[in-house]
């Protein structure tokens, strides 16, 4: 496969899991891939870890020499680089955006790219374990395809959708989901702490719980309602809690969040093409 000159604009969070899955993808050189990124602090940064060019502002010839461009900024920031790619950005090259409510089409019209993916990969691609669904303009040529796919595969899992409206759920679940863990892990380890652990060892039983009861679900086809089951005695210390997590209602709550997670996507969506219609 020929060398692809890449270009990443926004090296926060997500910036920076894409480029550590693109620079595990077999012969892809630190060489072929530029960052543009606002922030000196995590330019710097960047630079030292990854041994990557990293630039302060978008400049029209790196553009015009691109054949991936990806954009990892936050939808709000999306017009003022739109500007700067649309006219520059050449007929064959690929635009790959991850941002949570951008429709192809508004992407499209807002850069005058025709060839777009979209994806929405979550942070733990940064170690090789994301999930990342993703979706592809008519014009992306089979090679291109091909491309993304061993990006995201270097990323972790990946499946392709044929179904745009489907990524305010996919964005609800696996898009914010590490949040939700990382939520739950902290009130885990806070909690043990408050009854007296202390830090080194809530942290260590915590993770190992998560791991092992993962390893779990993951080695075997029961369900988690059934292991669940299998894990609380009747009158038991499990049966406890969960009658008090019970009676807060939790798995109502669970619904009314991954709901308020997919809205928020759908508004992003529609905030998203008036800002790029104005
Ligand atoms: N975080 C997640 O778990 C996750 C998961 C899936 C998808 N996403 C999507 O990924 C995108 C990025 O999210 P994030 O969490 O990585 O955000 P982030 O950490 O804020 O990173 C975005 C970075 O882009 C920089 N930036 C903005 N405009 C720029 C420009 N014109 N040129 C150069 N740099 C620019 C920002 O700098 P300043 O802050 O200085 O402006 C910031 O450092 C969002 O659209 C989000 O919807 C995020």
């Amino acid at each position: 496969m020929k060398k692809l000159r890449i270009i990443i604009i926004g090296g926060g969070n997500m910036g920076a899991a894409m480029l550590q899955a693109l620079l595990r993808v077999k012969g892809m050189s630190p060489k072929q891939v530029k960052v543009i990124e606002h922030n000196k602090v995590k330019r710097d940064q960047m630079k030292k870890r990854f041994l990557v060019a990293v630039h302060e502002q978008i400049l029209a010839p790196q553009i015009r020499n691109a054949d991936v461009v990806i954009v990892a900024v936050k939808p709000q920031d999306f017009f003022a680089v739109a500007v700067r790619i649309s006219s520059n950005l050449p007929k064959h090259s690929l635009l790959v955006t991850i941002m949570a409510g951008a429709k192809i089409q508004a992407v499209s019209s807002a850069t005058g790219c025709n060839r777009v993916i979209r994806i929405m990969p979550n942070l733990p691609m940064a170690v090789g374990q994301g999930f990342s669904a993703w979706f592809a303009s008519q014009e992306v040529s089979k090679q291109q395809k091909i491309f993304i796919k061993k990006l995201l595969v270097a990323g972790g899992q990946q499946i392709q959708i044929h179904n745009e409206k489907m990524f305010d759920v996919i964005t609800a679940i696996s898009g914010s989901g590490p949040a939700y863990l990382f939520l739950f892990a902290n009130n885990l380890m806070h909690a043990a702490q408050r009854l007296g652990v202390n830090k080194t060892l809530a942290r260590k039983m915590v993770l190992q719980t998560l791991k092992g009861s993962l390893a779990l679900l993951e080695t075997s086809a029961t369900s988690p309602a059934k292991w669940r089951e299998r894990v609380t005695s009747k009158g038991g210390t499990t049966a406890a809690a969960l009658e008090v997590l019970t009676k807060g209602q939790l798995n109502k709550l669970w619904l009314r969040a991954i709901r308020a997670a997919a809205h928020r996507s759908q508004q992003l969506t529609v905030f998203l093409d008036k800002d790029l219609r104005k």
